[in-house]
């Protein structure tokens, strides 16, 4: 019997349901109007709307329930009292479940300032409900108590997030105005293949078996740089793409195992009209998506001046609190730590002589951290009276501190900090320190933006572990030709002709001139460690291609995840990647990557050895 009844109400509701759509079908649409458009401007109108319940209240007689949809949100009204049966129906949904509703634009006599639909509501005549939902596992509000991992999962009920949509529209919006900047400057959106073989951007490829050529493997780009190279010789002139890139290296907040470029790449030109010109795409997306109209030229720095300055070649110029080389003017006073140090440095702290000794216990202890690496930390206090009072006042007299006062243009009330050793790690060190007080003190706000260029890259680095020369930027990047001379006898000192885009700490873009010569692209082979042999079949197409008469090029390529996050202000580019995969480099949603069946593997002629 109880069988029966229920099969009979499932029926019953069926019916109910294919009517309630046939009424909905005959007024035509699923929605006359969006969720985040209504005003008092429509009071008295009968509207349609649809979207996912966010949130249902009970107060007395009356169900309110918040509509949400990608446009905003708005208040329903079920009133026990006019509709008995529908207030009933109201009080069952449950949160995400998708409702349509026809309904009358009523003023609300509680106006809610925080959201654009505020001033009115909908008193609900029908209610249709399109699909039901599991109770979602985290709440889908911009505050919300899913932890990463979950949200990962269920990236989807995440993207539903108001937060969370708004960098997505804000990377649609950042790719339409890249595109109609460079639409309008001449460049041509070009595709470039995805299985191809190793581009070397610095990190490990992804690769993926061939079928067809059994044993054999393509690599996914870490970028489209030889491609890029390949349609100046094609004759293309002005090249973009807004395109995937692949790199199999330790990810970070800003680093993600396949990521977005604005790669582009131009002929007959040298690097001065490749900053210039992408130095007005920088400050078209300033303007068009920050209102931000930048007057005058985005400052340079060479490499030299950033590290020496900074100690990175990714400053953050929010703020100043630049490192000064001390070396000369602190030795020679028995401070063995000192006298015997390459490189002495230090920052001024503006306002921070009143710091405690446990304020002071806590900074030495953030140098000391292994990421960081430094031995210890020395400071001096200016006190207001023009004194000092260092942790090294035993060996430097009142007189010597001050020669430190007129290096670091330190006042009264402000804090030196001063760290020694080996000249690289110890400015590795000091900007991390830079940096951290620049966090403190409230100096790196996330709605100012300091764009800069650093040039005059050096073209080489020494790699200690493999001992052998790296290229700084790629293989590709052409000398200074001022110093082409010094490519035998001092390889470490020749400068390229690349540049970076920084902004607030980030490098969002880098790039160079290229070599467009065999000759001078083979000797780069070679200064980097590669036989004749080598060279020949894994670039010998590009020095074959230069022989057919390539143009003078340039290009740079910027990382579109990480301008989105920044002008988003998001922590970490993962944000404004609609899928992206966790720090273990997984897709915690589709549950990537995965095994493959055995048939497959031996279709691939592979076999899997377990570590
Ligand atoms: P580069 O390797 O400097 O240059 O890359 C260009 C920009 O891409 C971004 N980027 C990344 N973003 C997210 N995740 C990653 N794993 C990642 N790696 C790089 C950075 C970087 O500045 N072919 C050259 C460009 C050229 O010479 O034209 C290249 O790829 O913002």
């Amino acid at each position: 019997m109880l069988g029966f009844l229920y099969i009979y109400n499932k029926i019953i509701d069926c019916v109910s349901n294919i009517k309630k759509g046939e009424d909905f079908k005959k007024k035509n649409m699923y929605r006359t109007h969006t969720c985040g458009e209504l005003s008092l401007q429509n009071i008295d109108q009968t509207v349609t709307l649809s979207g996912w319940v966010q949130k249902v209240r009970k107060l007395g007689g009356m169900t309110f329930v918040d509509l949400r949809d990608r446009y905003g949100l708005t208040q329903l009204v079920f009133d026990l009292n006019k509709n008995a049966s529908l207030a009933d129906e109201a009080q069952k949904l449950g949160r995400e479940f998708v409702i349509q509703v026809i309904g009358n634009v009523s003023e609300r006599s509680n106006k809610n300032k925080k959201i654009p639909t505020g001033d009115i509501e909908i008193i609900v005549d029908e209610l249709r409900v399109l699909n039901k939902s599991e109770v979602p596992p985290f709440t889908i509000e911009d505050e919300t108590d899913g932890g990463d991992d979950i949200r990962m999962r269920f990236r989807y009920l995440d993207l539903r997030r108001p937060e969370v949509r708004k960098g997505m529209l804000l990377r649609h919006k950042m790719s339409k105005h890249v595109r109609d900047y460079l639409d309008g400057n001449g460049f041509i959106e070009a595709e470039t293949p995805v299985l191809i073989k190793s581009t070397p951007e610095g990190a490990r490829d992804f690769v993926v078996p061939s079928r067809m050529n059994a044993g054999t493997f393509y690599a996914l780009p870490q970028s489209p740089q030889v491609f890029k190279q390949l349609l100046m010789i094609g004759g293309f002139d002005r090249y973009y793409q807004i395109v995937k890139c692949f790199r199999d290296e330790d990810l970070r907040a800003d680093r993600q195992p396949e990521f977005t470029q604005i790669d582009c790449e131009m002929s007959f030109v040298e690097q001065e009209d490749v900053i210039q010109m992408f130095e007005g795409l920088a400050k078209h997306l300033l303007k068009t998506l920050k209102e931000i109209d930048y007057d005058g030229d985005f400052p340079r720095l060479t490499y030299d001046e950033a590290m020496n300055s900074y100690g990175n070649d990714k400053p953050d110029t929010r703020f100043g609190m630049k490192i000064n080389d001390l070396s000369e003017t602190v030795k020679g006073l028995n401070f063995k730590v000192f006298d015997d140090a390459e490189y002495v440095g230090a920052i001024c702290a503006e306002s921070c002589a009143s710091y405690s000794r446990k304020q002071l216990d806590k900074l030495i202890d953030f140098v000391k951290k292994p990421q960081i690496g430094a031995k210890g930390l020395v400071y001096s206090k200016c006190n207001a009276d023009g004194s000092f009072k260092s942790s090294v006042d035993k060996f430097y007299s009142q007189e010597e501190q001050q020669k430190w006062a007129n290096a670091l243009q330190a006042k009264p009330g402000d804090l030196m900090l001063l760290m020694s050793g080996d000249k690289k790690q110890t400015l590795a060190a000091l900007s991390e320190l830079r940096l951290e007080m620049g966090q403190r003190l409230g100096l790196m706000d996330k709605n100012t933006f300091a764009p800069l260029w650093v040039v005059d890259f050096p073209l080489l680095e020494w790699d200690d572990e493999n001992k052998r020369f790296q290229a700084m930027h790629h293989p590709f990047t052409a000398p200074k030709p001022e110093h082409l001379h010094l490519l035998d006898s001092d390889p470490a000192s020749v400068k390229a002709n690349a540049y970076d885009l920084i902004i607030n700490g980030n490098e969002i873009g880098g790039g160079s001139v290229r070599i467009h010569n065999t000759e001078l692209q083979k000797k780069m082979f070679t200064l980097l460690g590669f036989s004749d042999e080598e060279a020949q079949s894994q670039f010998g197409f590009l020095m074959e291609a230069f022989l057919y008469g390539a143009p003078p090029h340039a290009g740079v390529a910027f990382g579109f995840d990480r301008w989105v996050a920044l002008f988003n202000g998001s922590k970490s580019i993962r944000e404004v990647i609609a899928f992206p995969k966790n720090n273990s480099g997984r897709d915690m949603m589709i549950d990537a990557p995965a095994n493959i069946a055995t048939e497959q593997l031996n279709e691939l002629g592979l076999s899997v050895i377990s570590k």
